[in-house]
């Protein structure tokens, strides 16, 4: 099944990207990022799209699982989508980027913004409050004195219908709105997008995608709890990509990676 993958198409548009840019697909991993991540902490800094049809240990945010429909080995791998991409990076702040990135997802899935919002720091959700994919964001140094950071950007995403068993937040999937949705093409829409924004990220930070993603804010405008207890009313992100929560004891602005937000009386996120 993996030859079904538009590796030779992907490669030519990510090598006139970055030259060397590698495509791999395999019929299953433990984790795409977990994969990327020892090769760079084995000193491995090359640029790589790594596609996996099922993961077995699949990792979300804050030590989650991540699971596909596919994971349980029934379901046809094609009713989802897992990719991680490899890449040195140097911007001035890392700050955002998990924002940026899915700006750029959503506007490749949902380019007319009638269906996808963006839930900080990592969903894409659609406007009913489903999450239909999230992003992992990690790097690491591949050499002691390396001059870039390599980052591994991992999507999860959702393309046909997913069980809501065990998770917290009801899922959706691509099909729901894109019905010939396959994930093959769907990989060929959004990567080399998306490493032109991540590219465009190093050179410039967040404030290229705060519009695009204020124009798909889930929580904006709403009041939400935060992990740690807090509540309050959003006011959106800042330029930094720090979501603005303003509460009885002032504004809050929240950065922190271990964080978790959820609109009131909502799903969980
Ligand atoms: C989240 O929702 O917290 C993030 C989910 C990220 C899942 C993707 S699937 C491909 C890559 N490999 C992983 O183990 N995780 C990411």
């Amino acid at each position: 099944m993996t030859n079904r993958w538009p590796v030779a198409e992907l490669r030519a548009a990510l090598d006139a990207l970055v030259p060397g840019f590698a495509v791999e697909v395999v019929a299953e991993i433990d984790s795409t990022n977990t994969e990327l991540m020892r090769r760079a902490r084995a000193g491995g800094a090359a640029p790589v799209l790594l596609v996996a049809e099922r993961q077995t240990a699949g990792r979300g945010r804050l030590g989650r699982p991540w699971q596909s429909a596919a994971d349980g080995g029934t379901a046809a791998p094609d009713e989802s989508l897992t990719f991680s991409i490899g890449l040195p990076l140097a911007p001035q702040d890392w700050s955002g980027l998990s924002l940026a990135v899915g700006v750029s997802v959503a506007e490749s899935l949902d380019p007319h913004g009638s269906q996808l919002r963006l839930k900080w720091p990592n969903d894409l959700w659609t406007v009913q409050d489903r999450k239909l994919g999230g992003i992992l964001i990690e790097t690491a140094l591949p050499q002691a004195a390396a001059a870039q950071r390599y980052l591994v950007i991992g999507i999860g995403l959702n393309i046909g219908p997913r069980d809501a068993a065990g998770l917290g937040t009801a899922p959706a999937w691509l099909r729901e709105f894109c019905p010939d949705a396959q994930a093959p093409q769907v990989l060929a829409d959004i990567v080399p997008p998306l490493v032109r924004s991540v590219l465009g990220f190093g050179e410039h930070g967040f404030a290229a995608f705060a519009e695009g993603f204020a124009a798909r804010d889930a929580l904006r405008g709403r009041d939400v709890r935060l992990s740690d207890g807090t509540e309050g009313h959003c006011e959106g992100v800042g330029l930094a990509g720090e979501l603005r929560v303003q509460t009885a004891a002032g504004l809050q602005l929240v950065s922190s990676a271990e964080v978790s937000v959820r609109p009131s009386g909502g799903v969980a996120s």
